[in-house]
């Protein structure tokens, strides 16, 4: 284990000593107690707020593909949210939240590290733009810094219940050099990897649907050819080698059978649930899982109700394959999806009241968002939809068009920030990580670019303007869009570059690919650039020309400066997305059985909540 990590175990050593329930318990000399509380009592009255801010606590939310017009508080009228929804009534709406990426890998890197995650390598350049296999060896580099890391040397706790989605392993299958643990958490709960359609039995096979097109094509073009070679054949143009052929043929089918034999084992070896380092259901099963991770995450705030911590309550809903306990099944007016999104908002009801009930709502500062916009594209096998609503913005997952990266984002803080407060200003999920530092008065790293921008000035009304000039929307590696709110103005010009082409036409996403694609013919590329003013079209409606807005030219100008001097500061870096990083390692399988049973195992039926943090 590396320095890092046992530094880790030996501050959580340090807690014990002060509040750890259970374990070997060290006491201290009384004398040194004595000295303790000398030293707190003596504390300059200049520090109180200093102190105050750095016993606040974290508790950040994320929603897996929730769109943002699936809430009550953005204009839903017909999903109930109403927990979602206290946190607008009780706190700030942002109501230009943008997500650094489109797709949920890069845009969890980027809200880690407050950097644009091209800057991290954790961007694809090939069609594959997210981690597809628990068994990849791509993850988040460990060279990042991570608001998380900074408050676990603070002394906080710092907990991950719910998905990862950036990488496990490198070498082997228990090297964890990409776990939660390697960046700055010491208690995890939640998948390694994500939730995907094949991780619920007859919920569908999400290789099969994202590749069904090329399928198609292969399978047309070889009856295509087979034919031709018969015509030419009959009329003796050629002598076509039959046995030769049929060897290939043979071929072709051995290695389909394979590849049919690894789909089939394609949930045991990628739907894993792990507490900490172990491997504890594998598959795991969606029965109750909404509900295990809710009394994760309020019971880890119960252990740490006396000292700071930080959750990330990091959502498997609502990403497909969808579910909902009985509780919930049925419930809706929009069917499983909807059954799910309300299921998660009693989810973050239950969270609220325990931090009511620890009486810590007026120290915690609750952030919620969605990694990227609603996944239109879903559609289930039975034709019903399963991904999530939009409103007003086009597009959806994947693309940069409004509907891909203007996320909810919502920020209750009783006491220090006003209550039903709406902000029209860009922000960034990236922006977590300055607010983070400078509310613990930690000095930002220097030796690295942050794109993040505090927030707090902006949520405390001392500043009316975003400190976001500039925002550039990166599809995969490919920078697609960037916008511009220029200081002093109330304009936001979005320039897009290429935009997908939706199929089938007519529609507003990419049926055909299940998620749209970030290059060659997948998208049509534009110079000029498209571009509109979102402040009077935020719905991207109508392409603005240079006779209706006379300053065209100029402000295309200033957004290809801005695009030029941002690609002047990024650095080569490893890609941690290549597909040698993305494809299945067998020897990076964890497999918490003999791969002869099948890598499976169910440790959650015998579930008992003393749990321990980084430890084993
Ligand atoms: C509310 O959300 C559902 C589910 O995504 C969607 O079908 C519906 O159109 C939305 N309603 C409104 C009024 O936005």
């Amino acid at each position: 284990m590396s320095d890092r990590l046992e530094g880790l175990g030996a501050a959580r050593r340090h807690f014990q000593v002060s509040g750890g329930k259970g374990g070997p318990t060290i006491s201290f000399p009384e004398n040194m107690k004595i000295l303790l509380v000398f030293f707190l009592l003596h504390l300059p009255i200049g520090n109180l707020g200093q102190s105050a801010n750095k016993q606040s606590n974290y508790v950040l939310i994320m929603a897996d593909d929730l769109g943002i017009g699936d809430l009550g508080c953005y204009g839903n009228t017909t999903l109930r949210t109403p927990h979602i929804d206290s946190l607008a009534k009780d706190g700030v709406m942002l109501t230009q939240h943008i997500a650094a990426a489109t797709l949920c890998t890069p845009s969890r890197a980027a809200l880690l590290t407050g950097r644009y995650p091209i800057r991290s390598g954790m961007t694809s350049l090939h069609r594959i733009g997210v981690y597809i296999f628990a068994a990849g060896s791509g993850g988040l580099p460990t060279n990042e810094t991570t608001f998380v890391k900074q408050l676990k040397e603070q002394g906080y706790s710092t907990g991950l219940v719910g998905k990862w989605h950036l990488g496990l392993n490198c070498e082997s299958s228990e090297d964890h050099c990409h776990h939660p643990f390697r960046h700055g958490f010491d208690y995890f709960y939640g998948l390694p990897l994500t939730n995907l359609r094949n991780c619920k039995p007859n919920a569908g096979n999400i290789i099969i649907v994202g590749s069904r097109s090329n399928v198609r094509t292969v399978v047309q073009a070889t009856i295509l050819a087979l034919c031709v070679l018969l015509l030419l054949d009959l009329f003796h143009l050629v002598t076509v080698p039959w046995r030769a052929l049929g060897f290939v043929f043979l071929a072709v089918a051995l290695l389909l059978v394979v590849v049919l034999l690894f789909l089939s084992q394609f949930r045991n070896i990628n739907c894993i649930l792990m507490r900490n380092r172990r491997v504890i259901q594998q598959p795991f099963s969606c029965e109750n899982l909404t509900q295990r991770m809710t009394s994760e995450a309020t019971s880890f705030m119960e252990r740490n109700s006396d000292r700071p911590f930080l959750l990330f309550m990091s959502f498997i809903p609502v990403h497909t394959a969808l579910y909902a306990s009985p509780d919930f099944l049925g419930k809706s007016r929009h069917g499983l999806y909807g059954d799910s999104v309300e299921e998660m908002d009693w989810s973050v009801g239950q969270i609220l009241a325990s931090l009511e009930r620890l009486n810590l709502s007026n120290r915690t500062l609750v952030y919620f968002t969605s990694d990227q916009g609603a996944h239109i594209e879903e559609i289930s096998d039975a034709g019903e939809v399963h991904g999530g609503w939009n409103g007003i913005y086009k597009g959806g997952k994947a693309t940069n068009w409004e509907g891909g990266i203007r996320v909810p984002g919502l920020l209750r803080w009783p006491g220090v920030l006003t209550a039903g407060k709406s902000i029209n200003e860009p922000t960034s999920n990236m922006d977590l990580f300055p607010t983070i530092f400078n509310l613990s008065k930690a000095a930002m790293p220097r030796n690295r670019i942050i794109d993040g921008r505090d927030l707090m000035p902006l949520l405390l009304g001392e500043v009316q303007q975003s400190d976001h000039e500039f925002l550039f929307h990166y599809c995969n590696s490919y920078l697609s869009a960037v916008r511009w709110h220029p200081r002093h103005s109330s304009s936001v010009w979005k320039a897009h570059f290429f935009t997908p082409n939706f199929n089938p036409e007519g529609t507003q996403g990419c049926f055909d690919t299940h998620v749209c694609m970030c290059y060659g013919a997948y998208v049509s590329q534009h110079d000029p650039p498209l571009l509109y003013d979102l402040s009077r079209d935020p719905a991207e409606s109508s392409p603005l020309t240079p006779t209706s807005e006379p300053r065209y030219h100029q402000i295309l100008e200033a957004m290809r400066e801005a695009v030029d001097k941002h690609q002047r500061t990024l650095t080569p870096v490893p890609d941690q997305l290549s597909l040698n990083n993305v494809i299945w390692k067998p020897w990076l399988q964890p497999c918490c059985s003999t791969v002869w049973e099948h890598c499976h195992c169910d440790n959650e039926r015998s579930r008992s909540p003393a749990l321990d943090g980084n430890t084993d």
